[in-house]
């Protein structure tokens, strides 16, 4: 039974827990691991080319009082996405994974018969296959009341012009999530994904870059603002906080309120 009389600290929830963010290196994923790293968590920053973004998040971690150390992997491929479950049990040693951020990902969006297919195998790669592969490869080393979350996207529910290949593989993660939270859940393992809306980060500049684009991302939402990775970074903190123990296998949509 929880100790619900004793409320969790506020200061550092994730004090001496460990966890994996990867796509650490740049928009979602970064505020992610700053997020987890903020409260006590030591992070394993994940990059693939961006390799002097991630250390410098490591040492802005550090300067800050925290832990982290990167990791590095190109997820496309399946032998260096082995590798990187390998270097994360290396670096775990003894220790549990006590967080798994699953939020590495690509876009591409193009109408049906535009492109040739190579662009459905890379996302599918990227978005499904290495998330799939990184958590299966690290179920064992996983802590038993372990928190495992995935980045997956609100067009996986809603028509977005041109998205029918990239919202196919959110679908995907979406029902992995709850696939795995009903695997997992004798090992009191919560497995949640949040649904971003349009965020703004390198991938979305092709649809927010501009004020026309700004204009009808937020007139599709409830509220009135562009989404800032902070955003989905706070509600990150709550899946793999304590405050969240009661709530497995679902897609928290985090968009503003769009196209409610
Ligand atoms: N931004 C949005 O509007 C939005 C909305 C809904 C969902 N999402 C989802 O949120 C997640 C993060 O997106 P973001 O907007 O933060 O994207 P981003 O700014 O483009 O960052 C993508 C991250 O994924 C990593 N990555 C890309 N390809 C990789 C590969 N082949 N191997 C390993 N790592 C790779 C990048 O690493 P390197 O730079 O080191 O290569 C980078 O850290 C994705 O799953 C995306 O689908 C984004």
């Amino acid at each position: 039974m929880p100790d619900f009389a004793t409320p969790p600290s506020r200061t550092n929830p994730l004090a001496g827990k460990t966890a994996l963010v990867t796509g650490a290196s740049r928009g979602i994923g970064r505020a992610i691991a700053r997020r987890l790293a903020a409260d006590g968590a030591h992070v394993l920053v994940h990059y693939n080319q961006s390799s002097r973004s991630a250390e410098e998040l490591v040492a802005e971690i550090e300067q800050a009082g925290g832990s982290a150390e990167a990791v590095a992997a190109n997820l496309e491929d399946v032998e260096s996405t082995d590798r990187l479950v390998g270097d994360v049990k290396q670096k775990l040693g003894n220790r549990k994974l006590d967080i798994l951020v699953n939020n590495a990902g690509i876009l591409d969006q193009a109408p049906l018969g535009e492109k040739d297919i190579s662009g459905l195998e890379r996302l599918l790669a990227v978005n499904v296959r290495a998330p799939y592969q990184v958590t299966s490869g690290l179920v064992d080393a996983l802590a038993d009341d372990a928190r495992v979350l995935f980045t997956s996207s609100i067009v996986a529910r809603n028509f977005f012009p041109g998205a029918a290949a990239y919202a196919l593989t959110k679908g995907a993660v979406d029902t992995l999530t709850r696939y795995l939270a009903a695997e997992l859940g004798e090992r009191g393992i919560r497995v949640n994904a949040i649904a971003p809306g349009a965020i703004d980060t390198d991938m979305a500049v092709g649809f927010i870059g501009t004020d026309e684009g700004k204009a009808q991302v937020k007139q599709m939402q409830a509220l009135k603002r562009i989404g800032q990775t902070d955003d989905i970074a706070r509600v990150a903190g709550f899946l793999a906080g304590p405050d969240s123990g009661w709530v497995t296998g679902q897609v928290i949509d985090a968009s503003g309120g769009s196209k409610l």
